[in-house]
């Protein structure tokens, strides 16, 4: 896909008031500089959502939600990048630049899914005009609103009902070939892929028709369910059943059930249990995993009881690990043997159902559980100490914060070791740890001081001149305000929120994410002298250290020509004055 230009973006956030925005979607307070509210994006009473006019950002100090208007979009009204980047860029009156639009334009790719809609169409007339198929249905109880709602058809049988009526010249042919809409055999005779089949469209975000899935009516006939093929619209692994439906149905959704079978989500809806998704014939892909956070902080995993439900469930739990960011939760819920999300809801009802995953097993357990399940006896210290290790890889993914911290606790609890090393730390070489002079702390506080301001206010990197002789200095932190200021010199409109994104997924991440909410006392003024000012004393300390440098070398062994003209010129330049 062609790329959005980071000036671009930088440009339209630029021009985006972030407060219109989110004010036009959460009720928001002023308070100081700065705007706050409860969390839309989890449960709070007292408000620590808050948004920064100034460095057009939002942040909360509960569940660590942060970012620009763009991904507050993306998270709240579930935008795809390029439609958030749409919705702004027509709030502000901005053309998005055409490659991209052609992009999304892109006749041929157009035309795939006019031809997949076409055939969910001939699907549902054929279902309408009194198939088998309806009496299937009927037996199963899919109602005529339920069969509207996920758009449910049937397949004809023959062998070409859907290519004679939709193939009528080559390209349409190719155009359903492509789709996954036909098949081949050996003599190169093509033919309906789908027949004699009850048939669930499969939608992508914004409800367009992707790919199918067809069900037998008849219990002998084999295999019970056929999907489409992967295309170059449809990606299994990245595509959950029933997702469109659910955010129709949902203004807000508060918790995904993800589901086996399509008609496991059908049942459930036809209950009145509008939050459930299914993935298609596939384990739960880390794709799947953040597909589903992005929609709902609660996901409910339901699998069979058996040794396979188990094994599905372990995969689900380590695509999930990665992405637990405060504020999620993840739970497991075991059915008996033999019943699925479908029957459960049949005899119990939506009550039953409902009763059941309230009694899931959260993440936490489940994952101590599988972890302890073979035979680790917790009562010997070679127990405990099997099970830390076990552990370790695991609690290792999962993001900082609260529940990581919890975890590493209750593994403390269990075997009464913690897994997780000390906190990670910039890592200082003995060699150089040794010539840090005395008084460390307030220098490593002023790097600190100029990546804050520099979070808060990125243009403040434009008033420094290049040469920056700062970034030599052996100093931690210095690195990160290098590729700070190298970042705002090549983007002159970055904001915070998109300095920050810049940083995504980075050990320093939460860091830099809480400097820059922190809230400075002060003015702008203040602010760009402070910030000169720590830039020149780091830059003085440059100086220093160079010094020093050559001295050492001077008493080891002595400087040629060279060094010696450099020492001359530094100790003019007023590195040996204090400061
Ligand atoms: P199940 O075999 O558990 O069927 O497959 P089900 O969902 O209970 O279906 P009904 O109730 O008999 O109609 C679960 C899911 O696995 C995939 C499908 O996505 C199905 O919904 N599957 C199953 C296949 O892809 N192919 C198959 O042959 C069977
Ligand atoms: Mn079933």
């Amino acid at each position: 896909m062609a790329r959005l230009s980071d000036a671009f973006i930088d440009d339209l956030l630029a021009r985006t008031d972030i407060v219109e925005v989110i004010a036009a979607r959460v009720p928001l307070k002023r308070q100081g500089r700065e705007y706050s509210a409860r969390c839309p994006f989890h449960d709070e009473r007292s408000p620590s959502f808050t948004v920064s006019p100034n460095k057009q950002f939002y942040h909360c100090f509960g569940c660590g939600a942060h970012g620009t208007a763009i991904s507050f979009l993306m998270n709240y009204d579930r935008l795809e990048f390029l439609d958030a980047i749409d919705e702004l860029a027509r709030r502000a009156g901005i053309e998005v630049p055409r490659e991209t639009r052609q992009h999304n334009e892109n006749p041929d790719t157009r035309d795939m899914y006019t031809v997949l809609d076409e055939a969910a169409r001939f699907y549902r007339g054929a279902l309408a005009s009194g198939s088998e198929a309806a009496a299937y249905l009927d037996r199963r109880g899919v109602d005529a609103s339920i069969r509207e709602q996920f758009g449910i058809g049937y397949a004809p049988g023959g062998f070409s009902a859907l290519k004679d009526a939709l193939g009528t010249d080559p390209r349409r042919v190719s155009l359903l070939e492509r789709t996954g809409m036909l098949s081949k055999n050996d003599r190169g005779h093509v033919y309906d892929k789908f027949r004699e089949r009850v048939m669930f469209p499969i939608h992508d975000r914004r409800g367009r028709t992707i790919a199918f899935g067809g069900r037998v009516l008849k219990a002998e006939d084999s295999p019970k369910y056929l999907n489409s093929p992967e295309t170059p619209l449809f990606h299994k692994g990245r595509e959950l059943y029933g997702l469109w439906q659910v955010r129709q149905a949902n203004q807000n959704i508060a918790r995904l059930i993800v589901v086996e079978g399509y008609m496991d989500v059908v049942a459930l809806f036809q209950h009145g249990i509008t939050q459930a998704v299914a993935t298609l014939g596939t384990a739960t892909t880390p794709d799947h995993a953040e597909l589903l956070f992005r929609n709902a902080p609660d996901v409910y995993f339901c699998f069979d009881g058996d040794a396979a439900g188990r094994r599905a469930a372990t995969r689900a739990m380590e695509s999930v690990l990665p992405r637990m960011k405060d504020g999620r939760q993840a739970f497991f819920l075991f059915l008996p043997d033999g019943e699925d999300p479908d029957t459960i809801v049949r005899n119990e009802g939506a009550p039953g159902f409902d009763a059941r995953l309230a009694d899931a097993t959260p993440l936490s357990q489940f994952l101590f559980d599988s972890l302890a399940e073979d035979g680790i006896n917790l009562a010997t210290l070679d127990g405990k100490a099997r099970l830390a290790e076990r552990a370790k890889p695991m609690l290792a993914q999962l993001p900082d914060g609260a529940f990581a911290d919890l975890m590493q606790q209750r593994l403390t609890e269990l075997t009464g070791v913690g897994a997780r090393a000390s906190a990670p730390n910039v890592h200082v070489p003995a060699s150089r740890a040794r010539r840090a002079p005395a008084g460390n702390a307030p220098r490593r506080s002023m790097v600190r001081g100029a990546i804050t301001l520099l979070l808060q206010r990125p243009q403040l990197a434009l008033e420094l001149q290049p040469p920056y002789r700062f970034v030599a200095l052996r100093q931690p932190g210095i690195e990160l305000l290098t590729e700070l200021v190298a970042t705002v010199s090549a983007r002159p409109d970055i904001g915070t929120g998109a300095l920050l994104a810049h940083f995504e997924g980075r050990e320093e991440a939460g860091a830099l994410q809480k400097l820059a909410s922190l809230d400075l006392p002060g003015d702008e003024a203040g602010w760009r002298l402070e910030f000169i000012d720590a830039i020149g004393q780091l830059d003085r300390q440059t100086l220093r250290q160079r010094v020093d440098e050559l001295l050492e070398k001077q008493r080891d062994g002595g400087l040629d020509a060279v060094d010696k003209a450099e020492l001359r010129e530094l100790l003019q330049a007023g590195g040996n004055a204090t400061g």
